[in-house]
């Protein structure tokens, strides 16, 4: 007979304490990375210097953030041979994030140090795909809609770049600052979902680019990273303000889940979500459209109606629209910046690794015999 395994059920594994973690923090409704708040690095760093901070435990001296700069900066070009190669792959009816899990994939077949297993090859690759994250969605939305690559900018910023090379225009400052503060924000999370799947892969000792790729693939569903674009295509179909509150009735009396809002974690409202909410009021409000109004009137409502707080994906999607990225776009940037959090648990892991395993609870059938296939 088959061991019976007798533990408690945490379904979704609420509450487990699944690892030890130094990189970022959730108390209460207070998010810090490296013990520094997201409200104080949203507001005075930089994504560039967010990394460093996420990967190096301290803020980097001015030396340190220079020569870090300089080496992100010099790996945001994709070569010749490898845009090439992403030419191949179909862009026309596929879904932005399906292609950049294929492209992460395919980057690990030039990376020589893939397949290193010591600190300074990891570190190297951390780099590497931090830096051609945004290069990769930015190039696929060049190839689909028939341009081609724009190649970065070594002498400017990380947002910048991204900004510039998917659209080939150069965006003006305060653009670029919005931006690089939605990347500060969306950074690194705790144990979220698709972090834990980057460190179950690293867990069994399994390269870099395979626990990138488990993590995109978590970060894809609309229960975690999906759920921006998901909170778009719910504004475009809502249309206007005033149809706002009679929409978010119907489906809560329907049972619909609300996208953008609740979280395992957070119960008293999500730090991130503050944040953003400003910026889509005055980014919405300066580009004349009524997202954010329309925002607001959700909010109102699922709060009163249903306790639900907005989560850091519902103000984002007015903010991204309003800076002119493309709505199934959304989802990738979360990638362009969380993939620095996913490389800080997979190091981390690398660190004080066990393999992850645990156990199911059998509720299936038991002591069963074999029957011939003549005999059924
Ligand atoms: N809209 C409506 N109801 C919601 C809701 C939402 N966005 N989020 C949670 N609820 C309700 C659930 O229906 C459930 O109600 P019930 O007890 O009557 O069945 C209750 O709140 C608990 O929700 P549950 O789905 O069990 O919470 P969870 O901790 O498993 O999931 C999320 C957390 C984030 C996945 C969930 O809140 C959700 O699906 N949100 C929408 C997607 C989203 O915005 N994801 C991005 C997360 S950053």
């Amino acid at each position: 007979m088959s061991e019976v395994y007798a533990g408690a059920v945490d379904k979704g594994l609420e509450g487990v304490i699944a690892c030890t973690t130094a990189i970022s923090s959730i108390v209460d409704a207070a998010l810090c990375y490296r013990g520094y708040l997201i409200e104080d690095l949203a507001e005075n760093s930089s994504f560039e210097e967010t990394v460093y901070l996420l990967w190096n435990d301290h803020l980097p001296s001015k030396e340190e953030y220079t020569e870090f700069k300089n080496i992100l900066r010099s790996e945001l070009s994709l070569r010749s041979e490898q845009i090439e190669l992403l030419k191949q792959i179909p862009v026309k009816d596929v879904h932005p994030m399906a292609w950049l899990r294929t492209a992460v994939s395919l980057l690990a077949l030039w990376d020589k140090e893939s397949q290193l297993d010591t600190p300074e090859a990891h570190q190297n690759i951390a780099i590497r795909l931090t830096a051609k994250m945004g290069t990769l969605v930015a190039l696929f939305e060049r190839l689909r809609q028939g341009k081609g690559y724009v190649a970065p900018n070594p002498e400017k910023s990380f947002a910048w770049n991204f900004l510039y090379m998917i659209s080939g225009q150069e965006r003006d400052d305060e653009i670029v600052k919005i931006f690089d503060t939605c990347l500060i924000l969306h950074a690194d999370h705790e144990l979220n979902c698709s972090a834990f799947a980057s460190r179950v892969t690293a867990s069994s000792l399994s390269d870099i680019y395979s626990a990138v790729t488990s993590a995109i693939g978590a970060l894809k569903g609309p229960l975690h990273g999906g759920a921006n674009e998901r909170v778009m295509r719910m504004l475009v179909d809502i249309k206007t303000v005033e149809k706002a509150k009679q929409w978010v009735d119907s489906a809560l009396t329907n049972k619909e889940k609300i996208m953008g809002f609740g979280h395992r974690v957070y119960k008293n409202g999500d730090p991130r979500a503050k944040i953003l909410r400003s910026m889509s009021e005055s980014l919405c409000n300066k580009s004349g459209n009524d997202y954010y109004k329309m925002s607001k009137v959700i909010d109102d409502t699922v709060q009163t109606e249903k306790g639900l707080l907005p989560n850091v994906d519902f103000y984002s999607a007015s903010v991204y629209y309003s800076m002119g990225i493309p709505l199934d776009l959304y989802t990738s940037i979360f990638t362009v910046s969380r993939v620095s959090g996913w490389l800080a648990h997979i190091l981390e892991q690398y660190k004080n690794n066990r393999i992850y395993r645990p156990r199911g609870e059998w509720v299936g059938k038991t002591g069963l015999k074999y029957a011939p296939l003549s005999g059924r």
